[in-house]
C-alpha cells in the first residue's frame, strides 16, 4: 500500500523547490525580475501542460456534450463594451498619500497605509483590463484590449460552434487560453498573477434547466480535483454573498483550497443567466437565439460557466502533492502527485554511465519514451537521482544495471511512494509500468 501521509509545506518551502527543480522561475530574473509575473521551468511546463491535458480530456475528450475552440486574444473592442467589462471589470483603488503606495481597499484590514501606517485619498474605480492599439497609429479609434477572460469569445462564436459542430442544447463550449488582468494587488506566486491561464466551458442550457446544471457542475469540479489527486478535506464549496456575485451572475460558488496561506479561490462556477448572448445581440444586431426543433420554440439560453485557472490548479496540485518523510540528512522530499498530472511518469536511470550499461538503458528508454512520459537521467550517484525524481514526484524509476546486461535482461522498477523495488523483464515492462501506475491512480483519488 502507498503511503500518503502529506504534510504539506509553506508557500516558501515550494517557491525555493519550484526554483530548485525547474518548476517555475521568476521572469526576466537576469534583468531583477518583473514583479508578479513568472515562467514555468522544464518540469512545471510539463506538469501545467498535464493539468490542461486532464481537464481537456475530462471536460471535451470523454464527453458527447462539450466541444472545444481557440480564439484570439484580441477581440472587437465591443465585445467588453456589450459584456460589461468596460463599465463594470473594476476594483476600488487607494493610494497612501504618505508613501504613494496603491492598494486594493476592499482587501485592507483597517482604514491606514499597511506599509507606513500613512493616510489614504480617496478610493476610485481601477479598470482592470490592459489596453493596447491595434496597428500603427496610436489613437483611441485603435484601442484594443488584452482579454480579461476567455468566456466572451465563446458567446461571440456560440451560433459558428453550434451550427457547425450540429450540437443540440443542453452542450457546452469549452475553451483553455491566456487572459490578462492588470490586478492592483497580484501575489502568492503564481495564485494571482497579470497573465495567466483559464479553463472555461460555458455551458447553454434551457431556462429554467439552468439551477440543475449549476448543481451539476459544481460536483463536477469537486470531483475533477479529487479524482486527480486533490485531498477532499483540503477542498470545498463557497456560495457567493449576493454583494459578491460578478455583474453577470444569478448564482456563483467558489471549489476553495486550502493554500499554505489558507483558504482561497480555485475556481468560480456560476449561473450567468441569458445575460452574456443578451447583451452580444442588442449590441451586435445578431439573433443569438436557439430554435428547439423537439419543443417547437425559440429561446435565449441560459449559462453556467466553470471557470478555472490553470496557474492556480497547477499551484494546489503542487502544494497537495508535498510530502516530506524523515529529518536532518535523511529528508526526504517527495511530490505524491497522481500519476497524469505528474510532470515524469518513469525515469530511466542507468547505475552509471559505464560503457555496457548505456546502450540497454538507451533501449529501455526508447521503449518507455513512446508510451509514457519519460525521462533518462545519468548524471551523479544512483541516490541522488532518486531524490532528484521524488522531489519532481516522478511515480516510477527503472534501474538498468550490471545484472540486467550480464544476465537476465531485467530492470528494477521502484514505487515513489513505496519505495519497493521489483525486478520485471524489460519484454514485460510496459505492462508493468502501465499496472503499477494504474495502481498509483487508485491510490491517489483524493
Ligand atoms: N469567466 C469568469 C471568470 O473569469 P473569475 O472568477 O474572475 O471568473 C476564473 O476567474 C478563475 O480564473 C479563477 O477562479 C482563478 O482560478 C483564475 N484567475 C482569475 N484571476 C486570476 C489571476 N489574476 N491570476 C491567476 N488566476 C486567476
Amino acid at each position: 500500500m502507498a503511503k500518503r501521509t502529506l504534510t504539506g509545506t509553506t508557500l516558501e518551502t515550494l517557491v525555493s523547490l519550484s526554483k530548485r527543480r525547474g518548476f517555475v522561475f521568476q521572469s526576466s530574473e537576469i534583468y531583477g525580475g518583473l514583479s508578479s509575473v513568472w515562467d514555468y521551468g522544464p518540469v512545471g511546463v510539463e506538469l501545467k501542460r498535464n493539468v490542461k491535458d486532464s481537464w481537456w480530456k475530462s471536460m471535451v475528450r470523454e464527453r458527447d456534450d462539450v466541444v472545444g475552440m481557440d480564439a484570439s486574444i484580441l477581440m472587437h473592442p465591443d465585445i467588453w463594451v456589450a459584456s460589461g467589462h468596460v463599465d463594470s471589470f473594476t476594483d476600488p483603488l487607494v493610494e497612501c498619500q504618505d508613501c504613494h503606495r496603491r492598494f486594493r481597499e476592499d482587501k485592507l484590514e483597517g482604514g491606514t497605509c499597511p506599509n507606513c501606517g500613512g493616510v489614504f485619498g480617496k478610493p476610485r474605480q481601477f479598470n482592470l483590463m490592459f489596453k493596447t492599439f491595434l496597428g500603427p497609429v496610436e489613437d483611441s479609434a485603435a484601442v484594443v484590449y488584452l482579454r480579461p477572460e476567455t468566456a466572451q469569445a465563446i458567446f461571440v462564436n456560440f451560433e459558428n460552434v453550434q451550427t457547425t459542430s450540429r450540437k443540440k442544447i443542453p452542450f457546452g463550449i469549452a475553451q483553455i487560453g491566456k487572459s490578462f488582468r492588470n490586478e492592483i494587488t497580484p501575489g502568492n506566486f503564481t495564485f494571482r498573477t497579470r497573465e495567466f491561464e483559464q479553463m472555461e466551458m460555458e455551458f447553454f442550457c434551457e431556462p429554467g434547466t439552468d439551477d440543475e446544471w449549476y448543481d451539476y457542475w459544481m460536483n463536477w469540479s469537486m470531483d475533477f480535483y479529487s479524482s486527480h489527486g486533490i485531498r477532499r478535506e483540503k477542498l470545498r464549496l463557497r456560495k457567493h454573498e449576493p454583494d459578491e456575485l460578478p455583474h453577470y451572475s444569478k448564482a456563483s460558488s467558489d471549489v476553495e483550497y486550502v493554500f499554505p496561506w489558507g483558504w482561497d479561490e480555485l475556481e468560480t462556477i456560476s449561473n450567468r443567466t441569458d445575460f452574456d448572448l443578451k447583451a452580444h445581440a442588442e449590441k451586435s444586431g445578431k439573433d443569438l437565439s436557439y430554435f428547439d426543433d423537439q419543443q417547437k420554440k425559440r429561446y435565449v439560453p441560459f449559462v453556467v460557466e466553470p471557470a478555472m485557472g490553470a496557474d492556480r490548479a497547477a499551484l494546489a496540485f503542487l502544494a497537495d502533492a508535498y510530502d516530506e518523510e524523515g529529518e536532518g540528512k535523511d529528508l526526504r522530499v517527495v511530490l505524491r502527485f497522481h500519476p497524469d498530472i505528474a510532470p515524469y511518469q518513469v525515469a530511466v536511470l542507468p547505475l552509471s554511465r559505464n560503457d555496457r550499461l548505456v546502450p540497454t538503458a538507451r533501449r529501455v528508454y526508447d521503449v518507455l519514451r513512446s508510451h509514457f512520459n519519460t525521462q533518462y537521467d545519468d548524471s551523479q550517484s544512483i541516490g541522488r537521482r532518486y531524490r532528484r525524481q521524488d522531489e519532481i514526484g516522478t511515480p516510477l524509476c527503472v534501474t538498468v544495471d550490471f545484472q540486467t546486461v550480464e544476465e537476465d535482461d531485467a530492470v528494477t522498477i521502484r514505487n515513489r511512494d513505496t519505495m519497493e523495488q521489483v525486478r520485471e523483464p524489460i519484454e514485460n515492462l510496459e505492462t508493468a509500468i502501465r499496472d503499477q501506475l494504474d495502481l498509483m491512480r487508485k491510490d491517489s483519488q483524493g
